[in-house]
């Protein structure tokens, strides 16, 4: 029988609300298709932190990276200063484990109405680049008061070595550095190229500023366009402003849209707007090692454990995950579960985030019982 071993992150608000019932979903799941899931808890968040100051230490990564996944909450808390956990827990996390890929789709599902004319048929995947661009945490800001050196290390290669940026304590000011290297941009056009000819479409729009950030996205232009070309695709360039313009305005004609770090970070959310809400958006974040699964919203501080809290994302991001360990059939049963809830599902028995009246563990029940019953 196989057996898989998942680490477990709800880390903080919504993310402890919403992880428990993704997990009934893979454990209905696991029952119908024959294998068994071991849950390793981790328990880093704010409250840890708060608590410990213990932010995520190293050994921590170690032992995630005897898992087969992760599958994550939320990282963030009011209480403690925005970047010290989101970077520190969470993009420490994607940096370690090299986890290059973001995806993110965006789906329409029956019964969940989108508030844009047109947005009810939306089919979209975002790849977006998750270890470079203004993300590496190269900067420095002058009210630190003194010089401030932070870099990430990556598997290929250490920046702390040659990136060291000095900040004048008396100037006002700040600056952080984005990185794009050939590695890094062709690898993630690859995916997204991959990802393409299995959705059997041909091109793919990457989102970019290189009118404005030439230098940076320029190389990134250039890359992709050769990349694209090799593997014998279509590449259509856009700005990111035009972009979201172009998103509202009719999202149905977009496919695969490929896009640097905090481009993807900012599109994501538009989708998940135009889809009919953030509870709805799963994303995985993949790489040659451990790879990790959450939904794209944060921790909703001002909802947290009250039941408001649609666990739809981390649901549907478990499907992600189970479909990465290779349990196909198992995937498509929790996704298919969803759809067949939101289709099925009178408006009053949707989750509260879509008008409806079930609280978070109400809606985990429905859809493990439709994955039972399937
Ligand atoms: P957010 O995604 O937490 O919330 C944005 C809005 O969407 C809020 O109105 C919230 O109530 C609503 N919302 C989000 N998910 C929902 C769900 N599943 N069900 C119902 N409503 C939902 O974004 P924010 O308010 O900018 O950030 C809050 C905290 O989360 C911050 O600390 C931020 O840094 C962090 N954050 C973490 C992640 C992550 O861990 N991946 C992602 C985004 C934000
Ligand atoms: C996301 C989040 C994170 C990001 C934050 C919390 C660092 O917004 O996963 O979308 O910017 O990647
Ligand atoms: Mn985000």
């Amino acid at each position: 029988r196989r057996n898989y071993l998942i680490g477990l992150l709800p880390g903080d608000g919504i993310g402890r609300d919403v992880v428990p019932e993704a997990c009934k979903a893979v454990e209905a799941a696991a029952d119908r298709f024959d294998f068994s899931v071991s849950w390793k808890k981790f328990p880093y968040g704010a409250e840890h932190y708060l608590k410990t100051g213990e932010v995520l230490p190293d050994e921590a990564l170690e032992e995630m990276g005897k898992c087969h996944a992760l599958l994550q909450g939320a990282i963030g808390d009011p209480r403690v200063s925005p970047g010290i956990l989101e970077r520190g827990i969470l993009l420490k996390t994607r940096f370690y484990f090299d986890q290059y890929v973001n995806l993110r789709p965006t789906l329409s599902f029956p019964g969940v109405p989108s508030p844009l004319k047109g947005g009810d048929c939306v089919d979209i995947a975002v790849v977006r680049e998750n270890t470079e661009d203004l993300y590496i945490g190269l900067g420095a800001a002058s009210s630190d008061g003194v010089r401030m050196e932070i870099g990430m290390k990556r598997p290929s290669y250490e920046l702390r070595g040659f990136l060291n940026l000095s900040v004048d304590p008396v100037m006002d000011m700040a600056a952080q550095i984005a990185l794009a290297t050939k590695l890094g941009v062709s690898r993630i056009t690859r995916y997204a190229c991959a990802l393409a000819r299995q959705r059997g479409e041909k091109e793919i729009v990457l989102a970019t500023k290189s009118n404005a950030v030439k230098e940076l996205y320029g190389f990134w232009e250039g890359i992709a366009q050769e990349v694209v070309s090799e593997e014998g695709l279509y590449l259509k360039l856009i700005n990111v402003d035009a972009l979201c313009y172009q998103l509202v305005k009719d999202p149905s004609r977009f496919g695969v849209i490929l896009c640097p770090n905090l481009f993807g970070d900012i599109v994501s959310d538009l989708l998940a707007g135009i889809a009919g809400g953030l509870g709805l958006c799963a994303s995985a974040n993949i790489g040659d090692g451990l790879s990790m699964f959450e939904p794209v919203h944060g921790s909703a501080p001002e909802i947290a454990g009250t039941g408001r809290a649609n666990p739809l994302a981390a649901i549907l991001s478990a499907s992600l995950m189970l479909e990465h360990l290779g349990e196909q059939q198992a995937s498509g049963a929790v996704k298919g579960a969803v759809y067949m809830y939101l289709r099925d599902s009178s408006s009053c028995e949707l989750p509260i985030e879509l008008g409806g009246s079930k609280t978070t563990s109400q809606v985990g029940d429905a859809v493990r019982s439709m994955i039972e019953e399937m």
